[in-house]
């Protein structure tokens, strides 16, 4: 059995008016049903254009350069459009941080998941009224048949969250792809929210690429973990692995930027320095100017993810010691 998701040497390019920006370099992974895959990494990295290319998603200017995307075994990359709607939205849903990207202003919630119901399930009338009235119970949505009626500006940022996932469970998907899905939220929301989804994920079986920058959320959700950083993937492992045993600096850095519930003063320390831009990478290792392990030979040869031990994988020339 191939894995649900199986995504290739992915490399994903935006074209601005400094040429093309390369912002997914040959990224690789898989997820199969039930699992759960954490995306990490500051800011711009990469981790929207991964999600977005791999349900065929890319905004105009953005485009696939290289790669695989196998859904299912079927390649999105080299299928027409109207193939990848049927595949997409039978098999994949995507949430994102601001509800209102996939919430319609002007459409009732009802309006809204009747129309995925009609489009993905051939659902309409009184049984597409019960499911969508059964798909906001689930959510958490409490009155959930007057709610059918109500407009997004009509709720809060979490209620419309809940809406939104309904909108996404609405066309049965096996694959949720969650783009920072509580980051926009206040803390007690967000951790409703991720107890939601959990809850969710276990009872369907789905397997979930989750992308977040709160680290908090990937000890707590995620099976295995990928950093990413300016593109690349820089580490991969287990979350067991990762928050026990990481290797690389970087993953180091964000770890110690994590704030830490069981000490008593939270200490914060971010890496110094930010992201570099795509347009003017650095040579070899990209972290380089701000890794305080660095080597000469970090500016000329670019570290290839390499395996570490069976599941674990780290792109470093000097990695802290195990
Ligand atoms: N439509 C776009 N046009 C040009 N550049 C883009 C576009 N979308 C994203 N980028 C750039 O691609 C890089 C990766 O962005 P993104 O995937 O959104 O990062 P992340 O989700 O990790 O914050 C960033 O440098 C960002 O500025
Ligand atoms: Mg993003």
């Amino acid at each position: 059995m191939p894995p649900l998701l199986e995504v290739d040497e992915l490399t994903v390019g935006f074209a601005t008016e400094a040429g093309t920006l390369v912002a997914v370099d040959r990224v690789s992974f898989a997820l199969d049903a039930g699992e759960t895959l954490g995306l990490v990494g500051e800011s711009g990295c990469g981790k929207s254009a991964i999600c977005l290319a791999a349900l065929g998603l890319l905004p105009p200017n953005g485009r696939i350069l290289g790669g695989r995307v196998l859904l299912d075994g079927r390649d999105l990359v080299a299928m027409p459009e109207a193939d990848l709607d049927k595949v997409r939205g039978g098999t994949a849903a995507m949430i994102f941080q601001d509800p209102l990207t996939s919430l319609n202003p002007v459409h009732s919630l009802g309006w809204q998941i009747g129309e995925a119901l009609r489009l993905h399930r051939g659902l309409a009338g009184a049984a597409a009224d019960a499911e969508a009235v059964r798909l906001l119970d689930r959510v958490g949505i409490t009155d959930p048949k007057r709610r059918l009626r109500e407009y997004p500006h009509q709720l809060s940022g979490g209620m419309n969250q809940r809406a939104m996932i309904a909108m996404a469970l609405a066309c049965k998907p096996r694959l949720l792809v969650a783009d920072e899905p509580t980051t926009a939220l206040d803390v007690i929301i967000q951790a409703q929210i991720i107890d939601l989804l959990v809850e969710i994920q276990r009872e369907e079986g789905l397997a979930l690429l989750l992308v977040t920058h709160d680290l908090g959320v990937v000890a707590e959700m995620a099976d295995r973990v990928a950093v990413m950083y300016a593109g690349r993937m820089i580490e991969t492992a287990t979350s067991a692995d990762l928050f026990g045993r990481h290797r690389h600096p970087y993953t180091s850095g964000l770890l110690a930027s994590l704030p830490r519930v069981d000490q008593r003063v939270k200490r914060l320390a971010p890496i110094d320095g930010t992201v570099p831009w795509l347009g003017d990478l650095p040579s070899g290792c990209t972290f380089r100017p701000r890794c305080p392990r660095v080597l000469a030979s970090c500016a000329e040869i670019v570290p290839v993810l390499a395996p570490e031990a069976a599941s674990h994988r780290i792109a470093c020339h000097n990695p802290v010691p195990a």
